[in-house]
């Protein structure tokens, strides 16, 4: 049996893509599960699907992670069902436009740094303190390769990804005489619904980012982080770094 049998796993950004895919696994795999995302329809289809498919427990709040006082109210809620999560995955984020630092959309960039950056750390602050109090647990913050290394019209989403590195490093200091472990995953290029909200919706601009090569798939991703938190206990993997194979770097590609 894997060692997140019976254990409770919230997943922010939970009804598409990565966060979809880890869900899944996890419920596969006997975990109770706390989603979360704003699309309440795909929230509650994902939570009626994964009850009857793995006879899991799943809970769903809808909310956006730019609001800390919807993370309390979700920190509270559980804390009210005696519910403390062993596994967080910080993993709700987006990449809106692409454009030149000049030309950029301020719209876009607050975006970005409000979801990738302040959403993290608001459900963190809001759901770590019970981890801490039961001293186990794992933080697992999704990344990027775009916060390894800079890439034209990257701008704000490379260092919003940055961030999410620096900040990773920090709760994984903080951390330190408790059991809790912390782990960046971070992906290169992953067929997810990602293009398509970072190109405003245009679908065959997005489909051009996956042309030409076999991108990762979410279930790649998913995998990645079953693998980290099915560790033993003294193992904590801090970060690791997945591309496709057809991908060696934001600058190096094999691409047909
Ligand atoms: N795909 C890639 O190539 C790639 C590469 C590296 C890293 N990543 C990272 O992987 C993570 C997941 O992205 P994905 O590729 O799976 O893209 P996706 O399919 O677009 O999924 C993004 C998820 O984030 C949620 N989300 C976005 N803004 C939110 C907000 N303000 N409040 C609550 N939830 C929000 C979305 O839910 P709602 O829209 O329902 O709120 C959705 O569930 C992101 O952090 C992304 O930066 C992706």
């Amino acid at each position: 049996m894997s060692q997140v049998h019976g254990k409770w796993v919230l997943i922010t950004g939970a009804t598409s893509g990565n966060g979809r895919a880890c869900a899944e696994i996890f419920a596969k795999n006997g975990a109770n599960l706390i989603l979360t995302g704003r699309r309440s329809d795909r929230l509650e289809s994902a939570q009626n699907i994964l009850i009857e498919k793995y006879n899991v427990k799943v809970r769903a709040y809808s909310f956006d992670i730019r609001e800390f006082n919807e993370a309390v109210k979700m920190a509270n809620d559980l804390q009210s069902a005696e519910i403390i999560p062993d596994i967080l995955i910080n993993n709700a984020g987006l990449a809106s436009g692409k454009d030149k630092i000049y030309q950029g959309l301020i719209s876009d960039w607050e975006k970005m740094i409000d979801t990738n950056i302040k959403g993290l750390l608001y459900v963190t602050r809001a759901i770590l303190p019970m981890m801490v109090e039961n001293n186990e647990g794992h933080v697992v913050n999704i990344g990027s390769t775009a916060g390894h290394l800079v890439y034209p019209e990257g701008n704000v989403y490379n260092a919003t990804k940055y961030a999410v590195k620096a900040l990773n490093e920090a709760i994984n200091l903080d951390l330190v005489g408790t059991n809790i472990r912390c782990c960046s995953i971070d992906p290169g290029a992953c067929e997810t619904e990602f293009s398509e909200v970072r190109f405003h919706g245009d679908k065959n601009k997005a489909a051009k980012v996956y042309e030409g090569y076999q991108p990762l798939k979410p279930e790649d991703i998913a995998n990645a982080i079953f693998y980290v938190c099915n560790a033993p206990a003294h193992v904590n993997i801090t970060n690791m770094v997945i591309y496709p194979t057809a991908q060696r770097s934001a600058y190096v590609w094999d691409k047909k």
